[in-house]
């Protein structure tokens, strides 16, 4: 038997250590890793509850995955069951409760709940002991469940999870909880900056990210493919960049109506002002480093960057004053230049100008295709990295497809 400081150490340990990461999706499948590390379950599945029913969000299952290699993960790969008494996750879901059973089908006729086989069923795998639990914040909301199965001894052999495990379990689903909320509501106040600032300017940015987060996704799947990239790395990436690359311009938001909207050129001092929207939007992210804030980090500030060396904003200087992340950046000079610049960055200065260009701007009206193309083919090697350049002429048809499914209101 583990020693109970040990444990107790361990878990503390387990709770900090979920509680360090921010990305939703990266966080479930810590916690479930985890999870299952602890209890040495040979495997298990994470739901999130949403509006009474629970969707499916991650598995993992050490046999299957053995025989299988990387396709025991997509035998299943989107569904939601009712937060009901027809199944054990759906259970715990609605009471809050968790359940610790030895042997699902040696179910005793007092339980309130049923066992869905329908897993077993199609993958042939067999399920014996299952151990579910809440993910319950302090409010008492039940933000999802998480079921382990079949905990395995020394020997490898499936026996019933240990019951002196309960407490610790329940105290690092707590931990992991808040740990969730926390990275929900982060997601929710990224969507929420993006409707400010479209209200903020609505012209320029309403269509616009749409299609600058749709452009710099296809760019780099077609960018990817050829260079030996798994499929399923180019769809996380893909997932990331989207979003990300909808927040590029995030920093406009801090300039002045004065200047956003001007319906006319900038002067030089205007645009010195301008510039900064690149860094402000980035040390909103500067923080954290999940794989998506990163990208962000490097997309506000880099995409206006220019492959020759002649882009803005260059290294910057960063301030955390109070040293509380509260951070403040200031324009060095020296501008990035080549493969300094981050890939991501790269990305979105093509689909950017693409779209800057075949618009209408306050200070500009849209450029004609021919004209579009010619500047973008133009500027392989001087603005923009050639290979992003040949990446954009594979993926035109793609890109005009996008046009079309976000349009401006000019275009209708
Ligand atoms: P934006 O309108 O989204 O434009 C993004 C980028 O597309 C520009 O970055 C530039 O590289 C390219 N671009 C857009 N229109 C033209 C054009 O007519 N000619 C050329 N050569 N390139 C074009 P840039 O220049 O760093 O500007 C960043 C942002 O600053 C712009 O984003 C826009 O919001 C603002 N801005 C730039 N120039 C002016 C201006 O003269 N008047 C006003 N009101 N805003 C401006
Ligand atoms: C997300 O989960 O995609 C956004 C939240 C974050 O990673 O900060
Ligand atoms: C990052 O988020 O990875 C960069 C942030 C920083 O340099 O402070
Ligand atoms: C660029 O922003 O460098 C491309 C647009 C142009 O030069 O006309
Ligand atoms: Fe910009
Ligand atoms: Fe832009």
């Amino acid at each position: 038997m583990k020693d109970a400081q040990h444990i107790l150490t361990q878990i503390i340990y387990l709770g900090q250590e979920i509680t360090q990461v921010k990305d939703v999706d990266l966080l479930l499948e810590k916690i479930l890793t985890l999870a299952r590390n602890f209890t040495n379950a040979d495997a298990g599945s994470i739901y999130v509850k949403h509006n009474h029913r629970l969707f499916f969000k991650y598995a993992q299952n050490d046999s299957i995955q053995k025989q299988h290699g990387d396709h025991g993960k997509l035998i299943y790969s989107t569904f939601s069951l009712p937060a009901d008494n027809t199944s054990i996750a759906g259970y715990v879901a609605h009471t809050g409760r968790m359940v610790n059973i030895p042997n699902v089908y040696a179910l005793g006729e007092d339980v309130p709940f049923s066992f869905d086989k329908t897993y077993d069923v199609v993958t042939g795998y067999k399920t014996r002991s299952v151990l579910a639990f809440p993910l319950k914040t302090p409010q008492e909301e039940i933000l999802g469940v998480l079921q382990l199965i079949n905990a395995k001894d020394g020997n490898g052999n499936i026996v019933a999870f240990n019951t002196d495990d309960e407490p610790f379990i329940m105290y690092f689903a707590n931990s992991a909880a808040i740990a969730l909320e926390r990275a929900q509501l982060t997601r929710e106040i990224i969507l929420r900056m993006l409707r400010m600032a479209e209200m903020r300017d609505p012209k320029e940015t309403g269509a616009h990210v749409n299609r600058v987060g749709a452009y710099a996704a296809v760019l780099y799947e077609t960018w990817a493919s050829p260079r030996g990239i798994s499929k399923e790395q180019i769809e996380k990436t893909k997932d990331i960049l989207r979003m990300a690359a909808m927040l590029h311009d995030v920093g406009k938001v801090a300039i002045s109506d004065l200047i956003l909207k001007k319906p006319a050129r900038l002067n030089v001092d205007e645009f010195e002002i301008m510039k900064q929207h690149t860094f402000l939007g980035a040390r909103l992210f500067a923080d954290s480093h999940s794989e998506f804030d990163v990208a962000a980090f490097y997309i506000a500030l880099e995409h206006h960057e220019r492959w020759d060396g002649m882009g803005y904003p260059g290294t910057v200087i960063w301030h955390d004053p109070f040293g509380v992340g509260a951070v403040y950046a200031k324009n060095s000079g020296t501008p990035k230049r080549g493969e300094e610049i981050h890939l991501y960055g790269r990305i979105v200065a093509v689909a950017d100008v693409y779209d800057a260009l075949s618009s209408k701007r306050c200070y500009k009206d849209a450029w004609n295709e021919d004209q579009v193309l010619r500047t973008i083919r133009e500027e392989s090697g001087r603005h923009f990295d050639p290979d992003m350049v040949i990446a954009f002429f594979k993926s035109l048809d793609a890109l005009r497809g996008i046009r079309k499914q976000y349009p401006d209101d000019s275009d209708l």
